[in-house]
């Protein structure tokens, strides 16, 4: 795979071209086109254009998350910001039948200017699941990044937005800590081991972090709405502002497809 930028139409993009003839990579970069053509909320990255060897989306000029985080560990704010941009991203995914399945700070993109929810461009949908697609390409595969993947994941199980809420406490961690949970990912997994790193960050992030960092999807919270409601509260509790519509949003319960 190729990936550079490029202008088309007057604006920068950043363009993915698949340079293999292989059938089966062939046809997973065409399942990642058609999940990123279904998906149309402003914090997920836009699909402009697709040939069945190029994908074209708009360039986010502000790099990765983690990037970012390289820089050293992200304060409460920002990590509790960017996630409710991701979960308002992710609530979007879910109502459309999409699970990211790979939600990682490598997959998260930021716009320029002070970090907040509406900074935030989900991207990546090359290990995602569709459950209108008629095929699961990735079925009986244990594709993800292990640090970031849900135990069920690791299993096997593809399709429960649960996994992605799981993702998102990983990220959070990683972003107050700067470090994973867990040294031994794998280990975790697999269910060797429960050695999970002190938790990071200020004490009301705790309750929402563990619950969604929970092994079993049913002791998690049930949506990306709910966690986001969680969230909010503890932000509220810390004192922290409302940074933009994706926080006040929560505020005032509108639903994700109303701000979107
Ligand atoms: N729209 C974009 N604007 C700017 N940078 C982008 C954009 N999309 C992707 N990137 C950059 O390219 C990287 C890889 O993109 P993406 O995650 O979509 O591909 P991938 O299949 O995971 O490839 P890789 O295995 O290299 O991570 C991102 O981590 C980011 O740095
Ligand atoms: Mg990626």
């Amino acid at each position: 795979m190729l990936s550079e930028t490029g202008e088309w139409r007057g604006q920068s993009v950043f363009i993915k071209t698949l340079l293999t003839s292989d059938p089966d990579i062939r046809e997973r970069f065409g399942h990642e086109g058609q999940i990123a053509a279904m998906l149309d909320h402003p914090l997920v990255v836009p699909l402009l254009a697709r040939t069945p060897t190029q994908l074209l989306f708009p360039f986010i000029p502000g790099g990765t998350l983690r990037d970012l985080a390289l820089c050293g560990p992200l304060s409460a704010d920002e990590t509790s910001a960017v996630a409710m941009g991701v979960l308002h991203a992710a609530a979007h995914l879910h109502s459309r039948g999409v699970t990211h399945q790979d939600l990682k700070p490598e997959n998260v993109l930021l716009m320029r200017g002070p970090l907040r929810a509406d900074s935030v461009r989900v991207i990546d949908f090359g290990m995602s699941h569709a459950r209108t697609l008629p095929r699961d390409i990735h079925s009986g595969t244990r594709m993800g990044t292990p640090h970031f993947m849900a135990p069920e994941q690791f299993k096997g199980v593809r399709g429960d937005p649960r996994s992605d809420l799981y993702s998102v406490a990983v990220l959070m961690f990683d972003c107050l800590a700067g470090h994973p949970p867990y040294e031994d990912a794998l280990g975790w997994l697999a269910g060797i081991h429960e050695r999970r790193a002190a938790l990071p960050g200020p004490p009301e992030l705790h309750p929402v972090m563990l619950a969604a960092l929970d092994r079993d999807p049913d002791g998690r919270p049930d949506s990306a709405c709910e966690m986001l409601r969680q969230l909010w509260a503890a932000r509220r509790q810390l004192g922290f502002s409302s940074g933009g519509p994706y926080e006040t949003a929560v505020i005032e319960g509108m639903t994700v497809g109303e701000i979107a």
